[in-house]
C-alpha cells in the first residue's frame, strides 16, 4: 500500500488512542498492544476449547445479557461469548446498575443450553463464582472472597458480581445467560461506589490484560461446567461452602423483600441455598433476596 494509506491508518489508530511511534519518513512502531477484547485473539487463546468459539465484541451496548438473551431466541449455541469494552445500562441483581466504564473492566455473558431442572440453574452463578475466584487467583495472587450466591469480593469490597438469567419451560431450562462483571484495571469508581467497590488495580497495585484474565476463566468455566453436567450439584455446592467463609458463622441481615431477619450463615442446602440459623427462631433456607452482613 501506498505511504499515505499507512500514514491515515496511524492516524486512525492514534485516535482510537493506541500509541504508535514513529514518524512519516522513518517508519512506525506500535510501543504496545492496547488492550482491546479483540474476538480474533479471544479465539486463539481458546484453541481446543469449544466455549468462546462464537464471539460478539461490542465496544458498547447497553448490556450484554440483554444481547446474549436475543441471541439465546435466535438459537445460537452453547458456548457462545458477548463482550463489551463498555455498558450503557449493565444490568446487576435486583434491578441494580452495574457500573461499566470503558475499557477497564471484564463485562461478558456467556449463552449455555444445559440439560437442567430450573431450580438447579441458579448453581451456575456459584459454578461461575468458583471459576472466577481460580482465574482470577492464578493471573494474579489475589484470592476473592465468594458471598453467597453472586458477589465477589477484595478487603470486603465488591469486586465482581454474576448475574443469571434464563429462559425456562416449568420442567426444563431452554437456555441460561451467565453475564460476569469484574472490575480489573479501575483506578477509581464514582463516589457513591468509592466505599463499596474495588478493583484487581488497586489491591494489587498493577495492570493486568484483560484478554488473558478473560480467556483463563472462560477455559475455567467450561471446564468446571462440564465437571458440574458430569458429577451433579454436589460438586457445585461442597466446593463452594468450603472455599466461602461467608457461608458459616458470619452474622447477616436476610432481607428478601418480604421480611427482614437477623442470623448466622449455616452453610448450603444440598441444592445450594443459604441456611440462615435466625437469631432465637428457627433454622431458615434463603430462596432469594439480599444478604448483608453485620457486626
Ligand atoms: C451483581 O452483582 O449485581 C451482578 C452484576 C453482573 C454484571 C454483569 S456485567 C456483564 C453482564 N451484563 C450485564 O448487563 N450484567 C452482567
Amino acid at each position: 500500500m501506498s505511504r499515505s494509506t499507512v500514514w491515515r491508518w496511524v492516524e486512525e489508530l492514534r485516535n482510537l488512542g493506541v500509541h504508535v511511534k514513529g514518524q512519516r519518513r522513518t517508519g512506525y512502531f506500535l510501543e504496545k498492544v492496547p488492550d482491546v477484547l479483540t474476538p480474533d485473539l479471544l479465539r486463539k487463546r481458546m484453541k481446543g476449547n469449544s466455549f468462546g468459539k462464537r464471539v460478539f465484541h461490542f465496544f458498547k451496548t447497553d448490556s450484554t445479557n440483554r444481547v446474549a438473551m436475543e441471541l439465546g431466541y435466535s438459537g445460537e449455541p452453547e458456548g457462545t461469548v458477548v463482550l463489551a469494552e463498555a455498558q450503557s445500562a449493565g444490568r446487576g441483581r435486583s434491578g441494580r446498575i452495574w457500573h461499566s466504564e470503558k475499557g477497564t473492566g471484564l463485562y461478558f455473558t456467556i449463552l449455555l443450553r444445559p440439560r437442567l431442572s430450573p431450580a438447579q440453574a441458579p448453581l451456575l452463578t456459584m459454578l461461575a463464582g468458583l471459576s472466577a475466584q481460580t482465574a482470577i487467583a492464578a493471573q494474579t495472587g489475589l484470592v476473592a472472597e465468594l458471598k453467597w450466591p453472586n458477589d465477589l469480593l477484595l478487603g470486603g469490597k465488591k469486586l465482581g458480581g454474576i448475574l443469571t438469567e434464563m429462559h425456562a419451560e416449568p420442567s426444563a431450562v431452554r437456555f441460561v445467560i451467565v453475564g460476569i462483571g469484574l472490575n480489573v484495571n479501575q483506578e477509581k469508581f464514582p463516589s457513591e461506589l468509592s466505599s463499596t467497590a474495588t478493583s484487581i488495580r488497586k489491591e494489587s497495585g498493577k495492570l493486568s490484560y484483560r484478554l488473558e484474565l478473560l480467556a483463563r476463566l472462560l477455559t475455567q468455566f467450561e471446564s468446571d461446567y462440564n465437571r458440574f453436567l458430569r458429577d451433579g450439584p454436589a460438586f457445585v455446592v461442597e466446593r463452594f461452602e468450603s472455599v466461602s467463609s461467608f457461608a458459616k458463622g458470619r452474622r447477616v441481615r436476610v432481607d428478601t423483600g418480604t421480611e427482614s431477619y437477623a442470623g448466622v450463615t449455616a452453610g448450603l442446602s444440598p441444592d445450594g441455598l443459604l441456611l440462615v440459623q435466625r437469631d432465637g427462631g428457627p433454622l431458615s433456607t434463603v430462596i432469594a433476596g439480599d444478604v448483608t452482613e453485620v457486626q
